[in-house]
């Protein structure tokens, strides 16, 4: 059966860490100058309803250092996704023309439906639900940096969003403790928590309010923008609600000189994080955003060659 990759929930702790180690190895052979063909003569396809730098730039050099051919689709050129045509007939004509979908939409059940209906695997690239390409990459970084993942606690500062419900996912499944400090009205959804308490002890997920609190003894720092893509038209309001909660030099401080600040960017300097933290040598985002690629690289192979 072909397999999709929309949630981290649907993988065990132990394929995850298979991807992690995939992820490692084919970075080392492309360091050592050696290279994977499993893309050769492959066609991956890019459909974008919102826009992209790191996504969309990182999964086109992957099909390019895997010997295939990548294309980008941005949906006002096929009419709308759903909207000329339904999802589930589109899904049925690329299973014909290409040989894996790369999808980030609105709406996860965007996803869900293209997956249901194609016969090839579908990667999700960020819905209004989740982000797990990015929270792997995030996860891979974390493994460079502190030699391991169990027992490390990660502490997420802001917005209970798509990229901070995929971190929480990730963290459960390989064994993090995993904090997070939102204002009142932005927690992680009802939802979300009904699902991530199957998976999670108590005392691996912690709900605050206080960030200072969320970073005591914290190896991680974590924030996301405040405002997401689709939701532009609260930005007033958020800018507002979130005051407080800006990762900044302060925060850095009372986590210790041994946390490391991560993003999945882009950042919005002065608003949920400093300059001078996204500068300062505790940073390790632009790993992060280089181990985007190292993880889909695998995740394509892991998807095709299975
Ligand atoms: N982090 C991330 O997904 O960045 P883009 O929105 O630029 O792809
Ligand atoms: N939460 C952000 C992540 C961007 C990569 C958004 O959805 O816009």
């Amino acid at each position: 059966m072909v397999k999709h990759f929309l949630s981290i929930k649907d993988f065990s702790s132990e394929e995850l860490g298979a991807l992690l180690a995939l992820s490692e190895q084919l970075k080392q052979m492309y360091r050592n100058g050696e290279r994977d063909l499993c893309m050769a003569g492959k066609t991956m396809v890019l459909l974008f309803e919102k826009p992209s730098s790191r996504t969309r730039i990182s999964f086109q050099v992957t099909a390019a250092q895997l010997d295939g051919s990548a294309i980008y689709i941005r949906p006002e050129d096929i009419g709308g996704l759903g909207q000329r045509e339904p999802i589930r007939d589109l899904a049925r004509v690329l299973n014909g023309y290409v040989d894996i979908i790369v999808a980030r939409t609105f709406s996860h059940e965007t996803v869900e439906e293209l997956a249901n209906y194609a016969t090839i695997p579908v990667i999700n690239a960020l819905t209004d639900w989740s982000h797990p390409c990015q929270a792997m990459a995030d996860m891979l970084t974390i493994k460079e940096h502190f030699g391991k993942l169990k027992g490390l606690k990660l502490a997420f500062i802001g917005d209970g969003n798509n990229v901070a419900q995929s971190l929480a996912m990730a963290c459960a499944k390989l064994d993090l403790i995993f904090t997070i400090a939102t204002p009142a009205g932005y927690a992680l959804s009802q939802d979300f928590m009904e699902k991530i308490s199957s998976v999670v002890g108590e005392d691996q997920f912690q709900i605050l309010t206080d960030p200072f609190q969320a970073v005591q003894d914290a190896d991680i720092i974590y924030t996301d923008t405040w405002t997401s893509m689709g939701q532009e038209q609260e930005k007033q309001q958020r800018m507002k609600d979130f005051q407080g909660y800006q990762v900044n030099m302060d925060l850095l401080k009372a986590a210790g000189a041994n946390a490391k600040v991560m993003h999945c960017l882009p950042a919005y300097r002065g608003l949920e994080i400093t300059d001078e933290v996204i500068e300062s040598p505790q940073n390790i985002i632009f790993d992060q955003a280089e181990n985007r690629l190292h993880f889909q690289r695998a995740l394509v192979k892991y998807l095709l060659v299975q």
